[in-house]
């Protein structure tokens, strides 16, 4: 056991922040951060890490250390092409000019907030995702990570409508604290932590009847149900897109028994599906909506829910504590960042862009199922949430592991293991994208010859 050394703590972290402010490290430097942060994972972080990335990586070898627009770099200055996204963070690209230089301005200012003043910028941000947002939706909650948004749109639905049940659906994923892993659809991510939330049903994702008749049957039975919590694309289950009108079907059974109506949209917001926002392809409006990852523009973590005024209610106005109070929700730092990101977004078309690269990878990987049947047997998107579907879960890691050798990222979803995600920033060049598809065509034929398919 590792005594308690506060000398040795001083001086590791003397010579960290001696890397970090370093403009170039040298190659003993380089050697030392590579072997001590293998070391570090495997005896501070979990050693299964290193594990699981070898199964991509071979090696796992390849130390992160910077990154710009559409890739990121490990120590040496090796390039990896991001079509993974940090699982939809970086739709602005990574440390995007124009979003930084907003954040380092706001650094230079002030990072986080007094608790006890009114800080603007929170305001400010408030007010641009309500104008951003379909219909009504006006009042936001600022919180750092996508489960604690989860938290709270859960128990904001339960404030307002004094239910306490949850229809959820099987496969979705919202996040894995307590609540929104009670949300969530796949077994082996929620069979350790039973009893968790025992109010919620699972009916099947894109069946709106099966939803009805989980609503009708509980209120028949006298339980007050306070929300149906959705993905407008499930994403994590392998890119789930529901059948047309699925959106409006459940608004309709929502208002129909006056149970809030939750989108998730913190992976197909912010452009990610090729619109602003998911639920305009159906122009519904959600009575309590999250959003997250791409948010922050790829800088900053902030995530959170907007809410319609019929949800804010009197309880929630008298106390504002009452629905949560985290320290850092909302700080200035991100909150910047997640402006800076509105404004880069509406200015550039973000969204559009897209849809645009979106159709671009869709005609691609048209081409190269009928060059590859037995490979690739399906794949589907909307916008850059794509995916591809392989016979089974090992074809889809090997053609992981075949695009990671030729320095592109791409990763399986998590709920669905057959399933590889191409999620990469709009910002994409022409060039990367030529070498994404050279890489998708070189990696198919490998993983052909490999399987004996
Ligand atoms: C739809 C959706 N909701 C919630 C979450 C959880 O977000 P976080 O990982 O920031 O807690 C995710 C993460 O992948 C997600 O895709």
């Amino acid at each position: 056991m590792m005594m308690s050394d506060k000398k040795a703590a001083l001086k590791e972290a003397q010579k960290v922040v001696g890397f970090i402010e370093k403009d170039a490290l040298s190659a003993d430097e380089k050697k030392l951060i590579h072997d001590e942060s293998i070391d570090n994972f495997n005896n501070h972080v979990n050693p299964g890490w290193l594990e699981y990335r070898k199964s991509v990586s071979t090696d796992a070898a390849f130390i992160e250390w910077t990154d710009s627009v559409d890739h990121f770099e490990d120590l040496d200055g090796v390039q990896f092409i991001d079509c993974l996204g940090g699982f939809g963070i970086y739709t602005c690209g990574h440390r995007n000019p124009a979003i930084l230089k907003t954040v380092q301005a706001q650094l230079s200012r002030y990072a986080l907030h007094s608790q006890e003043l009114v800080d603007p910028l929170r305001g400010y941000l408030a007010k641009i995702t309500a104008l951003s947002t379909p219909g009504d939706l006006q009042y936001c909650f600022f919180t750092n990570g996508g489960a604690e948004a989860i938290e709270m749109a859960l128990k904001l639905a339960r404030l307002a409508t004094g239910g306490s049940w949850y229809i959820s659906t099987v496969g979705a994923f919202h996040g894995k604290s307590m609540g929104a892993i009670s949300m969530g659809g796949k077994g082996s991510y929620r069979q350790d932590y039973v009893p968790m939330i025992q109010q919620v049903q699972h009916v099947e994702y894109g069946n709106a009847q099966a939803m009805e008749t989980a609503v009708k049957n509980l209120l028949t039975v006298g339980e007050k149900v306070a929300g149906v919590i959705i993905e407008a694309i499930q994403g994590e289950a392998g890119v789930i897109i529901p059948p047309p009108g699925y959106l409006t079907e459940v608004r309709a059974i929502c208002d129909k028994y006056e149970v809030a109506m939750i989108v998730d949209e913190i992976q197909t917001g912010m452009g990610r599906c090729g619109t602003l926002w998911r639920v305009e392809s159906e122009d519904v409006v959600p009575d309590i909506m999250t959003f997250g990852k791409a948010y922050g523009g790829g800088i900053m973590p902030i995530t959170g829910i907007i809410a319609r005024p019929k949800m804010w209610v009197d309880k929630l106005i008298e106390n504002p504590w009452i629905l949560g109070s985290p320290t850092f929700g909302g700080n200035p730092l991100a909150c910047a960042a997640a402006i800076a990101t509105f404004k880069y977004m509406l200015e550039n078309d973000i969204p559009g862009l897209c849809k645009k690269r979106g159709d671009q990878f869709l005609e691609k990987l048209g081409e190269l199922q009928k060059k590859y049947p037995t490979v690739l047997s399906a794949y589907r998107g909307a916008g850059l949430l794509i995916c591809m579907e392989f016979p089974k879960a090992e074809i889809g890691y090997a053609v992981t592991k075949a695009m990671f050798a030729r320095h592109v990222m791409t990763a399986g979803t998590l709920v669905n293991a057959k399933t590889v995600r191409i999620e990469p920033p709009a910002v994409l060049s022409d060039e990367s994208v030529e070498r994404v598809f050279t890489a998708l065509e070189e990696s198919f034929a490998e993983v052909k010859i490999e399987f004996g398919l």
